[in-house]
Parts: C-alpha cells; structure tokens; sequence
C-alpha cells in the first residue's frame, strides 16, 4: 500500500520494448497498480529528431499525468530517456526512472575490452551516450550498432506470437526471422579473436523482448545486458520511500530518482536471463494499457492479445482513457 492505497506506476514506450521492462518491476513490485502508456501513434521513436522527442514524451507524459496520477513513472525506452529526462524532470512533479544503456556493467564484464552497444540510430548517436562511453567504457573498443529493422523484428515478433497464442518455447523456436536477425547481428558474431565483442548492451527496451533468439545467434560466450533489474530496483526503492513517508513523516524521503549508474551493476545478475518468460506477472492492483492515435481491428486484436499475455486486464485509446475520468 502506499498512502492508504496501491500505488500507481505509469510505464511509457514508443511500443512493447516496455513490457521487457515492466515485466521485472512487477515481480518486484506486485501490490502495484500500473499503467502502460504506448505512443502507438509516433512509433518508432528511432529515427525521431531530439526536438521531436522531446516535445511529444513531455506532453504525453503531462496529459497522463493529469488523469492517472502515478506515484512513479517509468521512462521505458532508451531512445526518449537518454533525450528527455532533464525536460520531464524539470515538467513533472512525480519521482521518474529513466532507462539508459547499460554501458558500465558490459564495460566492466568484457574480459576482451571490447563491448557492442547494440540500440536506435537515436540512442547510438546522442551525447548523453557519448557521455557514458567516455566516462564508463574509455578502456574498452566500443563499437555501435543501431537498429530499427531490430526494433520491428521485436515489435513484431511479440503481437503476433500473442494473437497466434504462441508458448515461450514457440516463441523461441518460430515467432522472429532468424535470417534477418543473424544479418542484423553479422558485425558482431563474424568478429573473431582476442579483440572481438564479449559483451552486448541491449540499449532498446525492445531487444531483450528477443533475448533467447539473440543468445542463440551470438552463442553463449557474449554475454547480453539491459537495464530491467535495475529498473525494477529503483521503483521498489522509490514506492518504499513513499510508503515510509506516510507511516514516518519526519523521515526523508525525496529520492532523487534518477537511474544511477551503480543501479546498473546489477545487470550483471541477469546475463541470460530470458525476457518474455517472465510474462507470468500477477499483480494485486490494476493493469491498464493505453495507446495514442487510432488503430486498425487487426492492429487493436493483436494489441488485446498481447496484453492479455502479460496479464493487463484493459486496453483503452488515450481518448477513451481521458473520457474515463
Ligand atoms: N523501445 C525503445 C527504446 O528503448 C524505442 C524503440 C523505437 O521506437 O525505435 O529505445
């Protein structure tokens, strides 16, 4: 409980790469209620101006916010974080987490000094990115790829598994194009030698959706890292916060909720761990998706399927959300 009820988390993504992130923070996390806002509408956000960007996140985040009202709120996506977290922090008044590559822990686990960020065009080309190499990884051969073939592949890949009422293992097995994958992956499996990559940042929140596939392309010497645990950490510190402020008033508890980079360390627990087998995700409170714009029956159907999956009991247009409350 938090202030006398269950408190609220508002995800946010382009997307379903959130749901690779939501999915570790509810387990953490699971007398919660939460909200997955998706910005279906401006999909994909890899190739979208900084202006642009930012702009839209902080206007949808302040609309949401007017209606939901969360307690926290997730910034989802690499590529909107590593760009507007300073503007929505300065906008909003509510504790937000960003997710940002995993630079340091892949730093720090290459045993070969040679680490792949593996995100969008976007992420790989922000200064906030450069900011952490520099800082983080000045020791190690760092090279980029950025992807948005990998981001549809993912995003594919998860709505129709759902609508075809996939298992995790058929998913595994049949629900992406290995060929496309293996091309997209090429740089990185056809280096050899003592200078060739041994650690993966899946800078995208929707790579680690396809985490089994990737592992079984690259094979099990390189190691692949996201930001989840992390995450799902640092709202659990946030809502506990808040919850001790309720019960101790005098207790000091404005968190600054930026996602320290030590919070990522903990990647490093989760190396191959698979993503979506964590679909199974009960949480005591609400769980409501909404998305921007509009949407085809077929679009809506697949959306409804996946959702279900991971258990959301409403899926609602931000209009029909707005006329809700
Ligand atoms: N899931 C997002 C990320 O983490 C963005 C994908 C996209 O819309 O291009 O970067």
């Amino acid at each position: 409980m938090f202030q006398g009820r269950a408190a609220r988390v508002l995800f946010f993504d382009s997307g379903m790469g959130g749901l690779s992130v939501f999915t570790k923070t509810a387990k953490l996390n699971a007398n919660a209620s939460y909200y997955y806002l998706f910005d279906h509408e401006g999909f994909p956000y890899g190739n979208k101006s900084e202006e642009y960007l930012q702009h839209r996140v902080k206007n949808l985040l302040d609309r949401a916010c007017s209606i939901i009202k969360p307690d926290v709120i997730v910034v989802a996506c690499n590529t909107a974080s590593t760009t507007v977290l300073p503007i929505i922090r300065e906008a909003i008044d509510t504790p937000i987490v960003g997710v940002v590559p995993a630079i340091k822990p892949a730093a720090k686990i290459s045993k070969n000094k040679s680490i792949v960020l593996l995100a969008t065009p976007g992420t790989c080309s922000r200064a906030y990115t450069n900011f952490l190499i520099n800082e983080f990884a000045y020791d190690c051969k760092v090279m980029r790829i950025g992807s948005e073939d990998l981001v549809r592949l993912a995003e594919d890949a998860l709505l129709s598994a759902c609508q075809q009422r996939m298992t995790y293992e058929e998913f595994c097995q049949k629900a992406c194009d290995m060929v496309k994958l293996k091309e997209i992956l090429e740089p990185i499996w056809s280096c050899h030698g003592p200078k060739a990559p041994d650690a993966v940042v899946l800078g995208c929140t929707h790579f680690p959706l396809l985490k089994e596939q990737i592992s079984t392309i690259l094979g099990p010497k390189i190691h692949l890292i996201d930001s989840g645990e992390a995450v799902a950490r640092r709202v659990k510190a946030i809502l506990e916060a808040g919850y001790q402020q309720t019960m101790h008033a005098d207790l000091k508890t404005d968190e600054e909720s930026v996602l320290e980079h030590e919070d990522l360390l903990a990647a490093e627990e989760i190396i191959h761990v698979p993503g979506l087998s964590d679909a199974e995700v009960f949480t005591s409170g609400a769980k409501v998706a909404v998305y921007t714009g509009t949407c085809s029956q077929d679009e809506r159907n697949k959306m409804e399927s996946t959702f279900s999956y991971f258990h959301f009991r409403e899926l609602l247009s931000f209009d029909e959300l707005s006329k809700e409350h």
